[in-house]
């Protein structure tokens, strides 16, 4: 028997209560096949020594002394292993394997860890280098519902006015669902390697629910039940929340709808007949402005290597106008109800000039879509002819 070349001492400290550190700390200076000698006046000693010797697979020689004679299994447990990327955002990979599983980028991944299935695993299909920036952005604008908005602002204006508004926001409670459940929905399908894209995708729909959250509360304020919701709202709404793709879904969400309901959230903080709504309206759009933000992002990234992009974005608008041909679009109380918003009151001259505020909101919202259309590399001509084949129901 050959003499060890290390001593351990444990004093009174069994492998009951944490010794077993101090061995493996020992063990794991040494080569396989060397002698470490335990020294402990624990009672249970030997008994705990030569189980835990049996499980990490070390030898056990027991004698007037107990030396460890170190194995090579944990050494050979972490054979195969793979580090998953570099820990930084610029080292994301092109293609996240399915085995890296849940593990954190950059970490060591156990040969034989089991695989995950993530649609989303190829950096082409989610990412965007600002995703980083955005999501940092996005965690210091999180706001609390309840003291960032002026619940207890005076309200003195006219009770059609206010019914407008609860009808408005009904409608905007439904939209703000659909672009809730679409980033969750990819999020769940998004490879952890892609971590920021994640977190993204995580804090827009915690965004949608709390623009839910106010535009509810404040439809609620003097009224006892919602406005209308109707079908043609409802089918705009389905075919994107089931628009499979996940580019397309964020073009057709992101740049086309939430694109357009940032001027329709601007609208109603610059027409609303209250400071509580008009602060609701100034938070949710400065979120909104985000969410347009990403979509643009990676759109413009992935066009920049693939030609075939433009060409998909555009036969997906077209596909949803075709799908959307026989319903009657926009909800025709929404529209009057924004016009009466704007006009604030019954006069006629007051009711024109409503209307006019309407048709010039909408002429934003072309413009709008069109100038993103044109960043995104649509000419000019396919810019206004795509544009003009967004939804009715603005979202
Ligand atoms: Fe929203
Ligand atoms: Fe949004």
């Amino acid at each position: 028997m050959s003499a060890a070349v290390e001593v351990v001492d444990l004093g009174p400290v069994g492998l009951d209560r944490g010794a077993h550190l101090i061995v493996k700390r020992s063990l794991g200076r040494c080569d396989p096949g060397a002698r470490v000698e335990v020294r402990g006046t624990s009672p249970e000693l030997a008994t705990h020594l030569r189980a835990w010797c049996r499980a990490q697979g070390h030898a056990l020689e027991e004698g007037e002394r107990l030396t460890v004679v170190r194995g090579d299994a944990d050494l050979g447990r972490w054979r195969g292993a793979t580090r998953t990327g570099g820990a930084s955002p610029e080292s994301v990979v092109d293609a996240a394997p399915s085995a890296w599983g849940l593990a954190a980028r950059g970490a060591l991944v156990e040969a034989g860890a089991p695989e995950f299935e993530f649609r989303l695993d190829r950096k082409s299909a989610v990412w965007a280098d600002a995703a980083v920036d955005l999501y940092r952005q996005a965690a210091a604008a999180q706001w609390d519902p309840e003291a960032a908005i002026p619940w207890a602002s005076p309200m003195d204006h006219p009770e059609e006015v206010e019914d407008a508004l609860v009808q408005v926001l009904t409608y905007l409670i439904e939209n703000e669902t659909a672009a809730l459940l679409i980033p969750a929905r990819f999020a769940s399908q998004t490879h952890p390697h892609y971590r920021e894209v994640l977190q993204l995708l995580a804090i827009q729909a915690a965004d949608e629910a709390r623009h839910i959250e106010v535009f509810t509360r404040r439809a609620l304020m003097n009224r006892e039940a919602l406005g209308l919701c109707t079908s043609g709202g409802q089918a705009s709404l389905k075919t994107l929340v089931e628009e499979p793709d996940f580019e397309l879904a964020s073009f057709l969400l992101s740049v086309l709808g939430e694109g357009t309901f940032v001027n329709l959230l601007t609208f109603l903080r610059r027409h609303a007949p209250d400071a509580c709504t008009a602060e609701i309206m100034r938070l949710a759009v400065a979120d909104e402005a985000r969410h347009v933000a990403f979509g643009m992002a990676h759109l413009i990234e992935q066009g920049a290597q693939d030609p075939a992009l433009l060409p998909r974005l555009a036969s997906a608008i077209e596909r949803r106008h075709d799908a959307l041909r026989e319903t009657a679009g926009l909800n025709e109380e929404v529209f009057d109800g924004l016009v009466l918003l704007a006009a604030g009151g019954w006069a006629p001259d007051r009711i024109a000039a409503g209307h006019d505020a309407v048709v010039e909101l909408q002429r934003e919202m072309d413009q709008g879509r069109r100038s993103r259309l044109r960043r995104l590399g649509f000419d000019a001509v396919e810019a206004e002819a795509l544009s003009a084949l967004h939804t009715r129901n603005f979202m």
